[in-house]
């Protein structure tokens, strides 16, 4: 099966349309765990633009658009100035680009914290000006009220527990959580506040793996893990760490490909080209036609 198909910029469609590639929902995604157990563990990476949605979309369950693009895209020294706007952009671009998994739009920083109703306002907008399927949003019991509004009202929710990035000035720093007997406490009953609210998966991130698995065993919807532990229902990785597009990635990040290198050598080819004058080749340029 092709993995790239043509955009049609009028509709939005995908052509071909890759048939076997339905879109998965999330009462499927919620539905994989059933008593405790996930018998097949959910996929999820983080997708930023349309093509890099093209290309993830079938290895896929869910591609999160994740406000990581501040620092991966945007070259921002945190989350916390990512805008609604930038997230709508990057969501649509996504959704356009994906036909099989479900996309999930994060939520940024100052458009959701301060009541049920400013979160509606923002999800909404996000799930009209994308077409995701959900929003995810951080915090744990604090986020129970918002979750539980949104949810009765249309909106899925992903939660988001442990180390909680757009919090970096208030946790300081991005270490693992669940080292004290209290922060562990806290995190499992984030968990199960979200859970019981109704959100359909929860992110565990960067949570010491004891935890995460107590934290998974208490909860009735998928947990997907980030730093946390093979036993979650499914994981998470920025998709740029896991290629190796950044020379330094935090500890739980497996390397699987080496992308900077081979964009370095790649433009290295080409300049060392340029300079020469061997590109362009015969094989790219325009010749008048013979008559
Ligand atoms: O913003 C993001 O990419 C995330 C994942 C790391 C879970 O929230």
């Amino acid at each position: 099966m092709s993995t790239t198909f043509q955009l049609d910029t009028a509709t939005s469609r995908a052509h071909p349309t890759p048939s076997p590639l339905r879109r998965l929902t999330i009462p499927a995604i919620r539905q994989r765990k059933v008593d405790g157990a996930t018998a097949e563990p959910v996929v999820m990476l983080t997708a930023y633009t349309a093509r890099q949605a093209q290309l993830l979309d079938e290895h896929c369950d869910l591609l999160l658009v994740g406000d990581s693009l501040g620092q991966v895209i945007y070259g921002l020294p945190s989350s916390v100035p990512v805008t609604l706007d930038m997230m709508a952009a990057h969501g649509a671009a996504v959704v356009r680009g994906s036909y099989h998994a479900a996309v999930v739009v994060d939520m940024p920083f100052g458009t959701y914290e301060a009541s049920p109703q400013q979160a509606f306002a923002s999800a909404s907008r996000l799930l009209k000006e994308t077409g995701c399927a959900a929003i995810k949003l951080e915090g744990g019991a604090a986020m129970a009220e918002t979750v539980a509004f949104l949810t009765a009202r249309g909106i899925p929710v992903m939660g988001h527990v442990g180390l909680t990035p757009q919090a970096v000035n208030v946790l300081g720093g991005y270490n693992a959580r669940g080292r004290s007997d209290a922060e562990a406490q806290k995190i499992v009953s984030d968990a199960q506040a979200l859970d019981q609210a109704g959100a359909f998966a929860i992110v565990i991130e960067g949570v010491v793996e004891p935890i995460a698995i107590e934290a998974t065993r208490a909860v009735s919807c998928p947990t997907i893990g980030i730093g946390a532990s093979a036993q979650c229902d499914g994981q998470v990785l920025v998709t740029e760490d896991m290629l190796g597009m950044f020379e330094r990635v935090p500890r739980f990040v497996k390397r699987y490909a080496e992308i900077a290198q081979l964009i370095s050598s790649t433009a290295a080819s080409y300049a060392a080209e340029v300079r020469a004058r061997t590109f362009p080749g015969i094989e790219q340029t325009y010749q008048p036609r013979k008559s």
